[in-house]
């Protein structure tokens, strides 16, 4: 595995597999790599010829009272983590390189960014929409490889390559959990012992919901409300549903709906959500 931190390094690492007409696969990440991450990366690996992983904590798509600076930072052990899983070449960006003039310019994301995440993180897909766009121009990769996990994010993604006609074909991997449930997510880190048992709750509330024989999205969401409202600890950001994948807001579907929440601990907010086929 190659390491590289500017873009001229990067293109420099790039030509050669291009020339040789070689498949380039890529993951994002801010790091802090877990079993996710590299399920993405051992994903890619499968599919392309050259993987490229990248490692940049964007400050564009954190608020302004967000844990932008308790977001953890881990380069040594992600390093082992990438290689392992069959990265080749790991791109760790300074904020330097990747706005070079500041944000004189970036995405604005018009559609299926008032909802979920987005309403609660005001401009927080603007800023991985521009993010996303930059490394996407950068790597120029023939894949692309994003969790499921993050279901909004995979939506606007595959938007933003569609109306910017990119060349890169976005492929969605399924939410690696712990064996309790919780969804694997760097920031399952900042969460104190206690919380660390009341969070597996999050994605039990969720499926106990989907199983109810309801057509009533307001049903769905009401339920898990309540699972939530009786956990210990913590407080509820959001329990939405929507149709996926257009987070379209209706009453009642046939289709497939989408439960999501958001759920604040004292250091951490985790998301989690459950597909439901209501048909
Ligand atoms: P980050 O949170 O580091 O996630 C990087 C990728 O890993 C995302 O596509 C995310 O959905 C995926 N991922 C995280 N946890 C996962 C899990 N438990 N199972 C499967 N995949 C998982 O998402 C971002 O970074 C950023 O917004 C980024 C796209 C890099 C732009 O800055």
């Amino acid at each position: 595995m190659i390491e590289v931190q500017t873009t001229s390094q990067l293109q420099e690492q790039l030509q050669d597999a291009r020339e040789q007409g070689k498949t380039i696969g890529f993951v994002p990440t801010m790091g802090a790599l877990h079993g996710g991450h590299q399920s993405l990366v051992r994903a890619c690996a499968q599919t392309c010829d050259l993987v490229v992983v990248s490692i940049y904590v964007n400050p564009l798509q954190f608020g302004p009272h967000e844990d932008y600076h308790e977001y953890p930072r881990q380069l040594e052990k992600d390093r082992v983590l990438a290689e392992e899983a069959g990265c080749d070449v790991l791109f760790c960006p300074t904020d330097e390189e990747i706005y070079p003039d500041g944000y004189t310019q970036t995405v604005h994301v018009k559609q299926g960014a008032n909802v979920l995440c987005g309403k609660s993180r005001p401009g927080h897909f603007d800023g991985v929409a521009t993010v996303v766009l930059k490394l996407f121009m950068l790597v120029q990769p023939d894949f692309a490889f994003f969790g499921e996990k993050d279901a909004q994010q995979v939506a606007i993604i595959k938007q933003l390559v569609k109306e910017f006609f990119l060349p890169v074909t976005i492929v969605a991997c399924p939410t690696v959990r712990e064996d309790d449930g919780l969804a694997k997510s760097s920031r399952n880190a900042n969460l104190t012992p206690a919380e660390r048992q009341v969070a597996p709750k999050l994605y039990a509330a969720l499926r106990d919901a989907a199983k109810s024989p309801t057509s009533q999205l307001s049903d769905l969401v009401q339920q898990v409300r309540q699972h939530l409202a009786a956990l210990p600890l913590g407080c509820i950001d959001y329990v939405e549903a929507y149709e996926y994948p257009s987070l379209k807001k209706v009453e009642q579907s046939d289709g497939i709906v989408i439960l999501a929440l958001a759920y604040q601990f004292s250091k951490a907010r985790l998301i989690d959500h459950i597909l439901i086929d209501m048909n």
